[in-house]
């Protein structure tokens, strides 16, 4: 079964608050959404393998490490997911980013898919799926699956904001992949909206309503 983390790091919790609340607008929501993803990263890449090399410095050649393994590929979740690629680039410059285009039908709750373009090199990479939330799960389990679908095997979900029900969904449906949440909140309300949440992700990230 895959492994839920919920990070507790003080940063991560103090930007959550203001993102959560409803006076923040979108220039600032923006720009901690960037902020909170590169903390997450910081985190999620703690334990990526090394190997040692040699460098030269100005003094004498020393051994020194960098990073070893599998090259990471980012997917955000459209649109939402957008709003956590640039933080996580700044950590992993190098990282290719895939897109999922998905929107929740608001009668049903169930998503629809209506892009996916990944890297090439799919089998080389692990690769991380990203989107500020994870409600009823059917956003990230199709996601996750379109992904698996073209080859990807190493695969993470990262999130903001989750709801005890979505994280269940994912790891039945998903049991190989781990899940990394900035705070899993108490559940969701009648409309499928993570309580008590941020609100709309895509439309406070973009202002539009
Ligand atoms: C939001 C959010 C997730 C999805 C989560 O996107 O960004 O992708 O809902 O809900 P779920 O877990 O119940 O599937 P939305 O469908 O509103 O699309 P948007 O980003 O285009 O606004
Ligand atoms: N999508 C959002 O943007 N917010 C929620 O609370 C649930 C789904």
């Amino acid at each position: 079964m895959g492994k839920v983390y919920v990070f507790d790091h003080p940063l991560i919790q103090h930007k959550l608050t203001y993102i959560r609340d409803v006076k923040t607008g979108t220039k600032e929501f923006r720009e901690l959404v960037d902020e909170v993803a590169s903390l997450m990263m910081f985190e999620i890449t703690r334990d990526m393998p090394l190997e040692e090399v040699e460098v030269e410095t100005p003094v004498q050649v020393a051994k020194s490490m960098v990073l070893a393994g599998k090259k990471l590929a980012i997917v955000p979740i459209l649109r939402a997911g957008l709003g956590m690629v640039d933080g996580i680039l700044k950590l992993i410059p190098a990282a290719k980013v895939g897109h999922v285009g998905l929107y929740r039908d608001p009668e049903t709750l169930k998503p629809v898919e209506y892009y996916v373009k990944l890297p090439s090199d799919v089998e080389e990479r692990e690769f991380i799926v990203v989107d500020p939330m994870l409600a009823t799960g059917g956003s990230a389990v199709e996601a996750i699956n379109s992904v698996k679908k073209r080859g990807a095997k190493n695969i993470k979900f990262m999130c903001l904001i989750a709801a005890p029900e979505g994280v269940e969904i994912v790891k039945e449906a998903h049991p190989d992949v781990d899940i990394y949440i900035a705070a899993l909140d108490e559940k969701l309300n009648d409309h499928g909206y993570i309580v008590p949440g941020l609100g709309d992700a895509g439309d406070r990230m973009f202002g539009t309503k």
